[in-house]
C-alpha cells in the first residue's frame, strides 16, 4: 500500500485556498518546534459563517494537505463548525495520515482554532478560554 493516500498526494499537488485575504477577520499562526513547520489561516467571516478562507503552510507535503483539506471542510460552514473541527477529521477525509504524519493534521485544526480566537478577540465575542487552552499533545509531544 502506499504511503499516502490518493487525496493526500492529490491536496498537496494541488492545494485549494492558498494565499492570504487581505483585511481578514480572523488570522492564525501555528508552528510546530519540532519539524520547524508553520502554518497560517486567514478568515473571512460574514454573519458567523466562514465566506473565504486561505492559508500558507511553510511545511510537509502532510502539512499543507491537511491545510488545503481543513480549509475545504470549513468554508461556508458557521464559525463554530470550524471551531470544532478536529485533526481526525481532518485525517480522516484526507482517507489517512501515516501515524507518524498525524501532528500535521493538528496543525491544521490549531491554526483554525488560532484564527477563530483571533476573530473573537477583535470582534468582542464571549468565549470559554478553556475551548482554546489545551494544546494537542501529539503536537508537542
Ligand atoms: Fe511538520 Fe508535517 S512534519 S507539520
Amino acid at each position: 500500500m502506499a504511503l499516502y493516500s490518493e487525496k493526500v498526494m492529490d491536496h498537496f499537488r494541488n492545494p485549494r485556498n492558498v494565499g492570504s485575504i487581505e483585511n481578514a477577520d480572523g488570522v492564525g499562526e501555528v508552528g510546530n518546534a519540532k519539524c520547524g513547520d508553520i502554518m497560517k489561516i486567514y478568515l473571512k467571516i460574514d454573519e458567523d459563517v466562514v465566506s473565504d478562507v486561505k492559508f500558507e503552510t511553510f511545511g510537509c507535503g502532510s502539512a499543507i494537505a491537511s491545510s488545503s483539506m481543513a480549509t475545504e471542510l470549513i468554508k461556508g460552514k458557521p464559525v463554530g463548525e470550524a471551531l470544532a473541527l478536529t485533526n481526525k477529521a481532518v485525517a480522516e477525509a484526507l482517507d489517512g495520515l501515516p501515524a507518524h504524519k498525524l501532528h500535521c493534521s493538528v496543525l491544521a485544526e490549531e491554526a483554525i482554532r488560532a484564527a477563530v480566537k483571533d476573530y473573537y478577540d477583535k470582534n468582542g465575542v464571549a468565549y470559554d478560554a478553556e475551548q482554546f487552552s489545551s494544546p494537542c499533545a501529539a503536537c508537542h509531544a
